[in-house]
């Protein structure tokens, strides 16, 4: 049988992104093992940037819930990743899981080709940000294979659900998790790596500030067209990640244990300017 992990990355009971997660996963069929996390349930406390999990056989040693997820995550068949947008970009729970992500970049291979589809959900039209984008990273990061992701609009709770496009097409989602053939049809000016359809310019370069697959706009007749170079290196293959988490920031590890006290000098002067506060303890 199956199994499917559907993560929430909202405190909201019965809110959007968790009708449409069960909506998904239902849609898996009746014959599919479901569990589902709730992301802003769990204690997942922030990297503390300590490196200590660089090499591929040491795991994070905070002691919280990060591990009791991604043995969720190894141990699913397919998995549905949803978060509303908060403030332009995905929901906090979302981005302080992806900063622990320092220790699974190289350790990705358990996670490896098990289909992944994300929901966004967001309440105002004009301001859906960098939500799915950034959401999607979740999974590019965990080497899942993402299939496909959306945003679908609905403010309250439940008011996704007004709009019946919005089911049809998350259930279709979710289908496609139980099809190996599946993948989301290309649109149209959006990255062809990671589906971003935001863009930094470099000279008469488009760049995706995610993968750094680079194009270029190009006039074909009347029309003008975005057209893209990706290369087969690029941050989310298994050599763009090696080229990241092993060879990078191992380098830097080492490169910081070696300039060790020359830092120590650098940070010398400000060490006595003791301005930190704290709020008053709570009884
Ligand atoms: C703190 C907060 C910030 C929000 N920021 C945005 C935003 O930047 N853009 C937007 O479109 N919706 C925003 N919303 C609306 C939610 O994305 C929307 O209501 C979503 O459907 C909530 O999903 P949920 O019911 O699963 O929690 C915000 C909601 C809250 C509570």
């Amino acid at each position: 049988m199956k199994r499917i992990l559907g993560i929430v990355a909202s405190q909201r009971v019965l809110g959007n992104s968790e009708l449409l997660t069960k909506a998904a996963m239902e849609a898996t069929g009746a014959d599919t093992q479901k569990e589902m996390i709730r992301l802003t349930d769990l204690n997942i406390k922030s990297c503390k940037a300590c490196y200590r999990c660089l090499p591929p056989d040491v795991p994070c040693h905070i002691n919280d819930d990060l591990q009791f997820l991604l043995d969720k995550i190894r141990a699913a068949d397919a998995v549905v990743i949803a978060a509303p947008c908060y403030f332009l970009g995905p929901q906090g729970s979302i981005r302080v899981f992806q900063d622990r992500f320092l220790s699974v970049g190289n350790k990705a291979e358990e996670f490896r080709g098990k289909p992944c589809i994300c929901i966004m959900t967001y309440g105002a039209t004009d301001m859906k940000g960098y939500a799915e984008a950034a959401l999607n990273l979740t999974a590019r990061f965990l080497n899942l294979n993402l299939i496909d992701s959306d945003s679908f609009f609905g403010a309250s709770p439940a008011e996704v659900l007004e709009d019946p496009g919005n089911l049809e097409r998350v259930r279709q989602m979710g289908r496609g998790l139980m099809d190996p053939g599946y993948r989301r049809t290309f649109k149209a000016n959006e990255c062809p790596v990671c589906w971003s359809d935001l863009f930094r310019y470099e000279g008469k370069d488009i760049v995706c500030p995610f993968c750094n697959t680079r194009g270029e706009f190009k006039a074909e007749g009347q029309e003008v067209k975005m057209v893209f170079y990706p290369r087969d290196n690029h941050r989310f293959t298994e050599e763009g990640r090696y080229e990241h988490f092993d060879v990078y920031l191992n380098s830097k590890k080492r490169e910081f244990l070696a300039k060790k006290d020359h830092y120590q000098k650098l940070q010398e002067p400000y060490r006595s300017l003791d301005w930190w506060i704290k709020p008053p303890e709570k009884d």
